[in-house]
């Protein structure tokens, strides 16, 4: 469900059609809603409804903008944080450090150092390695650093394999059979508070069971690791519940992945953590572009669009899928090849598609771009950065400005020596 539908022919997000949008910002923009994100939070919450007071994190990643982070802060979600960066944009948003978990295998010396000045709630340590510094780090100032071991399951979560995270040679988290060693190191350390075991086996799942395996696996850790003396509060089960991209694909709801985290976390005895990122943000988004000309080709005509795989690299990174539709209804359909300008050919959104017969100058829309859209975005071909719209019933703001090839131009400089 989400709150871009047509009125009187023409889609609109929310009360706002989007014609207004780009006559006003321009296209490409990233449109959000922010009746659809705050649905989808709550949504999200109610499908927990039976557990004890779980701490739902938002994985910042998926929409790092400040004006989403806000809406969600105000649905009484945290952060999941992985950079230095992330961090600063949840306090920013208003996000309280005792909601502010900070993941990442790569976390710098300074980005332990800005958690622990932070007082973040936890720090999801991936290796013992990592372990060990923070603990230097934190007894070095008298302190204690509250922290869970990620566990790496070896599960398949039969996603994406560049968007799988939980299986035996991914980089993530400590392999299941050393996690009793690791506990034993790493619980020993004056600088650690370690009360916590975290999971995240992979994104856009589309199917509850490697989830359900995961869990079970880590179920019977936890009561090894208690068995071995050691004490857990908590355990972060991650994000990763898919959505549909494509009409027609189902995919399992807030409500049952709650049923089955109740069912199978039902004797732990632990406060749990989430950090769903997709579900929330995933449809809440389209990016809005325009058709600059449609070109004949031996087989299927191209459609040229202004937005390309520098504002939406899923398609190019992933070969994902994003439904794309007209802004003015038509029913005259045509098979094409749906691209941007980019010089290569992997700046292509779609194949053989059969879309609505558009022409130059129409508007068209990218589906389900609201996570893993803008935040993935660069600069290549020197075309800047698109700017994002938020809207809420007949409002609506910019909440990104467009930077543009100028600007990112001015940061950089030719030094005296070549002149
Ligand atoms: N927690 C951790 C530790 C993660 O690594 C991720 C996502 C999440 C939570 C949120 O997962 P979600 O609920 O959104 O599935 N760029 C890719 C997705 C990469 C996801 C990376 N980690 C894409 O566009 O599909």
């Amino acid at each position: 469900m989400d709150h871009f539908k047509l009125t009187d022919g023409i889609l609109h997000a929310e009360d706002v059609p989007l014609p207004t949008i780009a006559q006003e910002v321009g296209t490409p923009v990233y449109v959000y809603s922010r009746a659809t994100l705050g649905r989808h939070a709550r949504v999200f919450r109610e499908g927990l409804g039976e557990l004890d007071n779980p701490l739902i994190l938002f994985a910042v990643k998926a929409n790092p903008n400040l004006a989403v982070l806000r809406v969600l802060q105000r649905e009484g979600f945290g952060a999941d944080v992985v950079s230095g960066g992330e961090l600063r944009r949840a306090l920013a948003a208003g996000m309280t450090p005792d909601k502010i978990v900070f993941s990442g295998v790569g976390k710098t010396r300074a980005e332990l150092e800005l958690g622990l000045d932070t007082g973040i709630a936890q720090f999801n340590i991936e290796s013992r390695e990592e372990g060990r510094e923070l603990a230097e780090l934190a007894a070095a100032r008298g302190e204690k650093a509250r922290c869970a071991l990620r566990i790496n399951p070896d599960v398949d979560a039969g996603t994406h394999e560049k968007i799988s995270t939980g299986k035996a040679d991914n980089k993530f988290g400590v392999p299941l059979h050393h996690a009793g060693e690791a506990f034993a190191e790493l619980g020993a350390l004056p600088g650690l508070a370690l009360e916590g075991l975290a999971i995240h086996i992979g994104s856009q799942l589309a199917d509850l069971a490697p989830l359900e395996t995961a869990f079970g696996k880590i179920g019977t850790l936890l009561g090894q690791l208690r068995e071995a003396g050691h004490t857990i509060t908590r355990v972060d089960l991650g994000g990763g519940l898919g959505v549909p991209y494509r009409t027609g694909e189902s995919f399992p709801s807030p409500a049952d992945y709650g049923a089955m985290v109740a069912r199978v976390t039902r004797d732990w005895g632990v406060q749990l953590v989430f950090e769903p990122g997709r579900v929330i943000a995933g449809n809440a988004g389209v990016l809005l572009t325009r058709v600059v000309r449609v070109k004949r080709g031996l087989n299927n005509p191209f459609v040229i669009v202004d937005a390309a795989m520098n504002d939406l690299a899923r398609p190019a990174l992933y070969g994902a899928w994003h439904d794309f539709e007209p802004v003015a209804q038509t029913e005259e359909r045509m098979t094409a090849n749906i691209v941007g300008p980019i010089c290569e050919t992997g700046d292509t959104f779609a194949t053989n598609r059969d879309c609505p017969a558009l022409v130059a100058g129409d508007l068209a829309v990218f589906r389900t771009a609201g996570a893993y859209g803008a935040t993935m975005a660069s600069s290549y071909n020197s075309r800047g950065f698109v700017p994002e719209v938020l809207v809420s019933g007949s409002d609506y703001a910019v909440v990104a400005d467009r930077i543009d090839a100028g600007a990112i131009m001015d940061a950089e400089r030719v030094p005296e020596w070549l002149d």
